[in-house]
């Protein structure tokens, strides 16, 4: 077996501060591309030599030959141990679980999350650290900053290892250790959930319904919900991963996951339902007449995870991304809990768990999760749900309805402009930026500004500070929009604008948010110039 090294250019492309590389998948097949980025990877977090490194990713297209290829390069700078899942997969948390459970020195994490797959998709690719979590940005700083300076990469010349075959073997010195992608993780859920009550409840008749959107979390919950827990066959559909995610986007939005809205919302749905993203991290979840906010869903798990038997000590504290609504805020501030805000991204909440601060966390984009691993985990949140949902014997929509009774309901939405023109996006966000000094006390329709910042985060763990991480305005109502620029997206740019107000009064808990956000929807428009700058009439997505 010998070692290339290959010349090679700077590439071009990753955006400072995010915890991975992100494009179209076209990109990644130019020759050298993925190999120059791996190569970042491996100088930026200081070496692979004599490592252990888990590798797997969500199973789209490209993700077995790059897994090749990452073998071979991870060989030939001298890692010790890969340990891969059968066929190249691992969901995102399934994957943080075993870094943390082996040790490891960290993962390499294939997916472009909730973007599509295929030729003509997305992919992508990050580095998660010891801790299981992605990242922090001293790290992706550093990864980005060896894009920027590399000049060849090292790979060997070996024949694939097939990735189908459990089991060990080895590229030169390297072990390869092919696992069940499964089997730690739902030893881990074991720990957490009490499987016999909720068993339980399947056996006394509860439906549910998974959608795994041919994506990445299919045998997980197969294997847990069919196989532990006795949901009927068949209550996990769309349950095989595929390369192109069946040629839908496995997004579990509204949009994208229609058909799971629409079920739940016939006469013959079930009583609850669910679904998870590309990777399996994210999740949503709809009961019979109730379809749940991932902010309420944080908020009401945190009023209710202790009737899980991981959780029955009670939470360290909580913690939501700064655009998440306030419903959590609520529910720590009448527990006497420490409630943190971070940035978007979960990289921020790895400080927050490792130091045990806090032991749920999540964001509106519908993450959740806890110190159980350090990515959010989809699966993790539908299994506490069902926790709760077998403990409490009631219906999620009553669960919801006096959770809003007690404590209020926060009225959320997020509006999403997608693929507008960057330099338009920009310019709406510039102008709002500066104007942001003279906003306190302006009069928008019916509301007046109350503050209005630039969010910025000083990290309570390491005493990082990172700045301008989305423009808050605040309204003396308690009324909220946020604007942020996507991280994410592969096209132009995004631009988010996240509403939220309060409501006290259960008579008007049943309405639609839309309807209740109307005049902050409209007090958005009027500040940002939202229709006249980005050319359109109306959001591409609502969640
Ligand atoms: C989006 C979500 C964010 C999430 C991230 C990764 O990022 O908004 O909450 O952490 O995907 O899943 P954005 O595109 O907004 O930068
Ligand atoms: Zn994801």
């Amino acid at each position: 077996m010998s070692v290339k090294t290959v010349a090679t250019k700077p590439i071009e492309g990753q955006k400072p501060g995010t915890s991975g590389l992100r494009k179209k998948t076209k990109v990644f097949m130019q020759p050298g591309y993925l190999e120059n980025y791996v190569q970042a990877i491996i100088e930026g977090v200081g070496g692979f030599a004599g490592k252990t490194v888990v590798i797997g990713g969500d199973g789209r297209f490209f993700n077995d030959t790059a897994i090749q290829v990452i073998i071979k390069m991870a060989a030939a700078n001298g890692a010790a141990h890969l340990v891969i899942g059968q066929n190249g997969l691992f969901s995102t948390p399934a994957a943080s679980n075993v870094i943390r459970k082996r040790g490891a020195f960290g993962g390499i994490i294939l997916s472009a999350s909730h973007n599509p797959g295929g030729e003509d998709g997305d992919f992508g690719i990050k580095f998660n650290g010891s801790n299981g979590g992605p990242a922090p940005e001293n790290v992706t700083d550093l990864i980005f900053a060896a894009t920027k300076s590399i000049s060849a990469y090292k790979i060997v010349e070996a024949p694939d290892v097939d990735l189908g075959k459990l089991g060990t073997s080895k590229v030169g010195e390297t072990v390869i250790e092919i696992v069940d992608p499964v089997v730690d993780y739902v030893a881990l859920m074991e720990t957490l959930f009490d499987f016999d009550k909720i068993a339980a409840m399947f056996k006394a008749g509860f439906t549910l319904r998974f959608d795994a959107m041919h994506a990445a979390t299919g045998p997980y919950a197969k294997a847990i919900l069919e196989g532990r827990l006795g949901a009927k066959p068949g209550s996990v559909v769309n349950a095989v991963p595929l390369p192109d995610f069946g040629g839908g986007h496995p997004d579990p939005n509204p949009i994208y996951a229609k058909e799971l809205y629409d079920y739940m919302a016939s006469p013959n749905g079930p009583d609850f339902g669910a679904a998870s993203d590309g990777d399996g991290d994210r999740n949503i979840v709809i009961g019979r007449g109730a379809v749940v906010t991932p902010s309420d869903s944080l908020a009401l798990l945190a009023a209710n995870a202790h009737l899980a038997k991981g959780y029955s000590k009670g939470l360290a504290g909580v913690a939501r991304s700064m655009p998440t609504s306030g419903a959590v805020d609520r529910v720590a501030a009448k527990k006497g809990l420490a409630c943190y805000e971070t940035p978007t991204g979960w990289k921020f909440f790895g400080n927050l768990l490792d130091d045990g601060k806090v032991t749920l966390c999540g964001e509106e984009s519908a993450g959740t999760g806890s110190d159980h691993v350090r990515e959010k985990d989809g699966l993790w949140a539908v299994l506490l749900w069902l926790n709760i949902l077998a403990v409490r014997g009631e219906s999620l929509k009553a669960i919801q309805d006096s959770h809003w009774a007690e404590y209020g309901r926060m009225f959320y939405t997020r509006h999403d402009y997608e693929a507008v023109e960057t330099a338009a996006a920009e310019g709406l966000v510039n102008r709002l930026r500066d104007m942001l000094p003279t906003l306190p006390g302006t009069k928008v329709g019916d509301l007046v500004v109350e503050s209005a910042d630039d969010f910025a985060y000083n990290d309570p763990v390491d005493g990082s500070v990172t700045k301008k991480q989305g423009l808050r305005i605040l309204f003396k109502g308690g009324e909220r929009v946020v604007f942020r620029l996507s991280g994410t997206g592969t096209e132009g740019a995004t631009l988010r604008v996240y509403l939220e107000s309060f409501e006290a009064d259960p008579a008007k808990h049943g309405l639609d948010a839309q309807v209740a956000l109307a005049k902050v929807i409209t007090a958005a428009d009027t500040l940002a110039e939202i229709k006249a700058r980005t050319g359109r009439t109306a959001p591409d997505v609502i969640t």
